[in-house]
């Protein structure tokens, strides 16, 4: 690895762009190559954004080929995030993949197996872990305050926010609402409390506002989830209460509540309903501890920090330091493996209408 840490970046759409700013506003990297399948798409982009050096190709393949790359960020829909994983990793290249990990269980499986293979850094991009109020709120649940916890209330909603373009059609994207934004409130949840096993998941989806032209103009393009519920029972007698909305006849569907045998705390954003999108932004509402002193229930407002970070570019800059200074992943898959098995047995409860028992086998890490 010379001086300069040389990134490629496979799929050059929307969030590509968001990585080439925060790769250019680092002094000790260099973007050398783009691909992405639409031909002409690399291309355009890298030179959008000045790039007129690096190569472009229309195929990752030929990217992860090429001589002289150390690190790929995949930007890629959902449904290409493993094979672009596994081909880069077997090119000896590290890796940070945009969120969710991938689509199945046997692709998640394979990426772990292709990561442990290559001796290289697999991160997964939940940028939400570098809010200061996300840190803030682990802090507060790992100094013990709450107890033994048992009860996880987590997700978000949108009373009107269905989005286009390609998180629309099940071929790329594989799920909606859940693989958006379900994904980063399950991540909240499960990096808040320390990544519990999940055991059993009961989910129900449904697509009454993205089938439905009066609610969404490209609806016949529709063909994934809008609205999703799951019961998600972790190890240690912990349950996680999941609620997430692309489009609704409400406000809001949830707060994310934590529930102890000592404390409550919630965090709530009664100016602004979806929760989701305060983590995004840095700006929670308020976050209540809820407590008895001498026997009598109190309530204690905490004070967060409310300094704006700007989140993509620390957790880019923490996966160029984990290259660099030869770190373990930031975001590494044996945390996110949790996430996304519980996304997989959300979708199979909600088709076949019934629990799903959560198995991964023991021997993949
Ligand atoms: N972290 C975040 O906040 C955030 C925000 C938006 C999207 N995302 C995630 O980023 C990913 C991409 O989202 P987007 O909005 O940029 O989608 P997009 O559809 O705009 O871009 C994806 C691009 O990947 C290309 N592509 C697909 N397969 C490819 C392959 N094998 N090789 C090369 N290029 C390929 C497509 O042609 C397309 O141009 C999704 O997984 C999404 O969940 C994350």
């Amino acid at each position: 690895m010379g001086d300069k840490l040389r990134i490629g970046i496979i799929g050059t759409g929307g969030i590509s762009q968001v990585h080439i700013k925060a790769y250019q506003s680092f002094d000790d990297v260099e973007i050398v190559a783009g691909a992405d399948i639409i031909p002409g798409k690399a291309r355009q982009v890298l030179d959008k954004f000045g790039l007129t050096d690096a190569k472009d190709f229309d195929n990752h393949e030929d990217l992860c080929k090429m001589k002289g790359i150390d690190a790929v960020s995949i930007c890629t829909y959902n449904s290409a995030h493993a094979v672009c994983t596994i081909d880069a990793l077997n090119a000896g290249l590290h890796v940070l993949l945009e969120k969710p990990m991938c689509v199945t269980m046997e692709e998640a499986y394979n990426m772990v197996r292709a990561e442990k293979k290559s001796g290289k850094i697999l991160s997964i991009g939940f940028q939400p872990r570098y809010n200061p109020n996300c840190i803030k709120i682990k802090q507060i649940v790992s100094s013990g305050a709450l107890g033994k916890i048992y009860y996880v209330q987590t997700g978000g909603s949108r009373r009107r926010g269905i989005p286009g373009s390609t998180f629309i059609d099940r071929d790329k994207a594989a799920f909606g609402a859940i693989g958006d934004l379900g994904c980063y409130s399950i991540d909240l949840a499960m990096n808040t409390i320390g990544h519990p096993k999940p055991l059993t998941v009961s989910a129900y989806t449904s697509d009454y506002f993205g089938k439905n032209p009066k609610y969404y103009k490209e609806s016949e393009r529709f063909s994934v989830d809008d609205f999703s519920v799951a019961l998600i029972r972790l190890e240690n007698d912990i349950v996680m209460d999941y609620r997430m909305a692309w489009a609704m006849h409400m406000d809001k569907c949830s707060d994310f509540v934590i529930l102890g045998t000592d404390a409550g705390l919630k965090i709530t954003t009664p100016e602004k309903p979806p929760l989701w999108g305060s983590i995004i932004d840095g700006n929670f509402g308020h976050i209540y501890l809820m407590h008895d002193v001498c026997d009598e229930p109190v309530t204690t407002e905490i004070s967060l920090p409310r300094e704006q970070v700007n989140q993509f570019t620390a957790k880019i800059r923490d996966f160029v330091d984990a290259v660099k200074e030869n770190r373990p992943a930031p975001i590494p898959t044996k945390e996110i493996i949790y996430n996304q098995a519980i996304i997989d047995a959300m979708v199979r409860s909600a088709k076949e209408r019934r629990e799903i028992k959560i198995e991964i086998p023991s021997d993949i890490f």
